[in-house]
């Protein structure tokens, strides 16, 4: 059996849902391994469109047992909506969602020292999601964190979060300047969202160890790898391993059953949220090229920020995930333009006015016809096969897969992953 990491390349948003959801036609399991619902996969099947934050984006198959691994940290309340937006679509989580009960739980303590914290940061604030992701993986590392597993006992829950919630709400109140949140109203509004989710709590790994004696296991990725906290874009990052790393520490599978390593690349580059991002195109055009991609966050519906490829980011992210080919993404967002570039060097970055040296780009011509919906390479614009064999030779990795259009069918696969 075979199984693939996907992961973003830039700073997410790659369009990895719609390639997990590709995939997942022929994998037995998918696996979330970090972050939280401050990830927006969007999935397009049959005109329906479904925005999955914590969920796996597996969840819509039904040969597919959707995976959430200890790495992730878990919203209670936002796993409670996203459930009942599953269950108003007719899609069933029986026997298909399991979650790891090392998960970390996002309390409301975090979220409101997530907000808390990016005010007091006023113009240099990270433009976090606001969920609440930072602290929980802030306790996690500080040994306070709370569990799902603690939920099974709630004197000792109680006792746990008496401890924490001191904590947090000595830093509302004594340091931020904000209100304190009430331990019995936390208890109150998590413990019934437990008890009805509680069937789908385990230790996840010999779940995922016995799937893949039957077939494909998908790793899914969330945000993207300049995100990572170790290796991006910091402090402008969120708070997880999104790389490789990430996946081992987060389910406790080993290296070595990561058979492909595929990256997510759109065909050119967006960040949502503040830092650095030196090829950002600040004029018209990037205003444009949002409009065509509709790059609005599926997660805080903030605008992304939009620029060109940026190969010099490419690469790294090739090296830090070992990545094996690319799923080249949104290339039918270009369609319109006469001239592509691609960034493929620059030297240091200003953290502090997000400034860079020496920005160099390559350009190629455009090939302003419609790739929309194309799903056999040879049909592609002469100047399109131009453009993804130029992101071959500089990335020296094939692209495997592009996708041209939203949806699940618009997609062109050069190779099968799971044959690796
Ligand atoms: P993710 O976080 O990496 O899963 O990506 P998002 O779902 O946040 O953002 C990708 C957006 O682009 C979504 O609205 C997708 O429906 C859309 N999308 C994905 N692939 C394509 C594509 O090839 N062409 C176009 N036009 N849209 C796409
Ligand atoms: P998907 O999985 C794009 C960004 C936020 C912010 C930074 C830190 O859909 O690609 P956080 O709330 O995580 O502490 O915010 O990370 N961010 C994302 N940007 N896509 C995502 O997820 C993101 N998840 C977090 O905008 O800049
Ligand atoms: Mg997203």
């Amino acid at each position: 059996m075979s199984n693939v990491l996907l992961v973003g390349t830039h700073w997410g948003d790659e369009g990895k849902g719609k390639i997990v959801d590709v995939l997942s036609e022929n994998a037995s399991g998918c696996v979330r391994f970090q972050g939280g619902h401050n990830a927006g996969h969007t999935l397009v099947i049959n005109g329906v469109k479904t925005i999955l934050h914590l969920i796996p984006s597996g969840i819509l198959r039904d040969n597919v047992t959707s995976i959430i691994g200890n790495g992730v940290v878990i919203s209670l309340e936002a796993l409670e909506t996203e459930l009942n937006d599953l269950a108003s679509k007719n899609i069933s989580i029986k026997n298909k969602l399991f979650i790891s009960e090392a998960c970390h739980v996002i309390l409301p303590t975090h979220v409101a020292l997530d907000i808390a914290h990016e005010k007091s940061l006023g113009k240099s604030s990270i433009g976090t999601t606001g969920r609440g992701i930072g602290p929980t993986y802030e306790d996690k590392v500080a040994r306070r964190g709370i569990r799902l597993i603690d939920f099974y006992n709630i004197d000792n829950l109680r006792k746990k979060l008496i401890k924490s919630m001191d904590y947090h709400n000595f830093l509302l109140t004594k340091y931020y300047k904000e209100s304190p949140i009430s331990l019995e109203s936390v208890l109150e509004s998590l413990t019934p969202i437990f008890e009805n989710i509680k069937d789908h709590v385990c230790d996840v790994i010999p779940l995922i160890l016995d799937l893949n004696k039957k077939s494909n296991i998908i790793f899914e990725g969330a945000q993207g790898t300049m995100l990572d906290i170790d290796h991006g874009t910091y402090p402008y990052v969120t708070s997880s391993n999104t790389t490789l790393s990430g996946l081992i520490s987060g389910t406790g599978i080993g290296v070595d059953k990561v058979n492909y390593s595929l990256g997510i690349t759109k065909a050119y580059t967006t960040r949502v949220g503040h830092g650095p991002f030196p090829s950002e195109l600040h004029d018209q055009l990037g205003l444009d090229i949002a409009k065509w991609g509709g790059e609005v966050g599926a997660t805080t519906g903030r605008a992304r920020r939009c620029g060109w490829l940026d190969m010099k980011i490419l690469n790294k992210s090739i090296e830090l995930n070992r990545i094996n080919g690319i799923a080249l993404t949104k290339l039918d967002v270009l369609d319109n333009l006469d001239l592509i570039k691609i960034c493929i060097g620059y030297g240091d970055i200003d953290y502090d006015t997000f400034e860079v040296d020496g920005l160099e780009y390559i350009e190629l011509k455009g090939w302003k016809s419609s790739t929309v919906g194309i799903t056999n390479y040879k049909d592609l614009p002469e100047n399109a096969k131009l453009y993804i064999k130029a992101i071959e030779e500089l990335s020296k990795t094939p692209v495997v897969m592009i996708s041209t259009g939203p949806a699940r069918n618009e997609i062109i696969c050069l190779k099968d992953i799971f044959a690796t």
